[in-house]
């Protein structure tokens, strides 16, 4: 039998998690099949269970199950546990494993595709939540200088930096407070502003010489986030797909034991962004 995967959310129209599964397939000769499932806002458990009972081998989960799925795990692998959200599932007879693949996918397409190393770089995480969450210890694996964690709301910054206080040079602080930091190596957006066409209201100071300018969004183009970026003269801009597509292929070799390679697909997805 054909061994099933998919990708479990609320919406789930746009994902692009089926081709890209495809794409690895197909490149390592693998034989899977790997679908999109919607699953009614109340019935994860439910729909999960029945996944699994038709031969459902691992899913990925995406909005808003992130937190369900940590809860339906049997395990809990320490990224998933770090960032308190699944994003890859694996399951072994009764078993569940859970584990999240985001922040190792920031980092490889980061540090591997984009050739920027974070090792001594001052680091700027704009925002504060779950995108963030799974994004800082990542970070701080890779020694940066510091790692400084702005939000709108401070005080939700300052939570996320006591959490990791012993592992790194961790800092938080209000967008203001950006005035007086100078410019970083490396700033990440994983606000949810550039779904809505918004942007976190930071002063373009951040963006120091020879800085890569991250937005965590996919095709969405230039988002104000790089616009504004780009003005102040960062040298490198870039968007989610590759983080994207390096997540799919941490949770791809994690099923089936065979790391695909993530270039020709990350050129393919890539859209253009001006
Ligand atoms: P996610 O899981 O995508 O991180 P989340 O946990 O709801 O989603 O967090 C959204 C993040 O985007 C938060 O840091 C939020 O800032 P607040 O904590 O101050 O609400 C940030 N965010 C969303 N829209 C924003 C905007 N227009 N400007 C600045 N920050 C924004």
């Amino acid at each position: 039998m054909t061994d099933r995967y998919a990708v479990i959310g609320n919406p789930i129209g746009h994902t692009k998690s089926p081709a890209i599964h495809a794409a690895f397939a197909e490149a390592t000769g693998q034989n899977m099949q790997y679908e999109a499932l919607l699953a009614p806002l109340d019935g994860f458990a439910g729909a999960v269970d029945a996944f699994r009972a038709a031969g459902g081998r691992g899913m990925n989960v995406t909005l808003p199950f992130k937190l369900d799925a940590a809860a339906y795990a049997t395990r809990l692998l320490p990224a998933a546990a770090l960032a308190g959200a699944v994003n890859a599932l694996m399951f072994d007879g009764p078993a569940a494993v859970a584990d999240n693949f985001d922040g190792a996918g920031l980092l490889r397409d980061i540090v591997a595709n984009l050739g920027c190393a974070v090792r001594g770089q001052r680091v700027l995480l704009v925002g504060a939540g779950g995108a963030a969450r799974g994004a800082l210890r990542p970070f701080l694996d890779h020694y940066p200088a510091e790692v400084v964690i702005a939000n709108r709301d401070p005080g939700r910054a300052a939570a996320l930096a006591r959490e990791t206080a012993a592992d790194g040079a961790v800092s938080a602080t209000g967008f203001d407070g950006l005035r007086s930091l100078g410019g970083f190596g490396i700033v990440v957006n994983a606000t949810s502003a550039s779904l809505h066409g918004a942007m976190p209201d930071i002063p373009a100071s951040v963006f120091g010489l020879g800085c890569l300018a991250y937005d965590m969004v996919y095709g969405k183009g230039l988002t104000p986030f790089l616009q504004l970026a780009q003005d102040a003269g960062a040298a490198r801009l870039a968007d989610g797909v590759g983080m994207l597509v390096e997540q799919a292929a941490e949770a791809f070799a994690w099923w089936r034991g065979v790391r695909p390679d993530t270039a020709a697909v990350i050129a393919r997805m890539t859209v253009p962004l001006a």
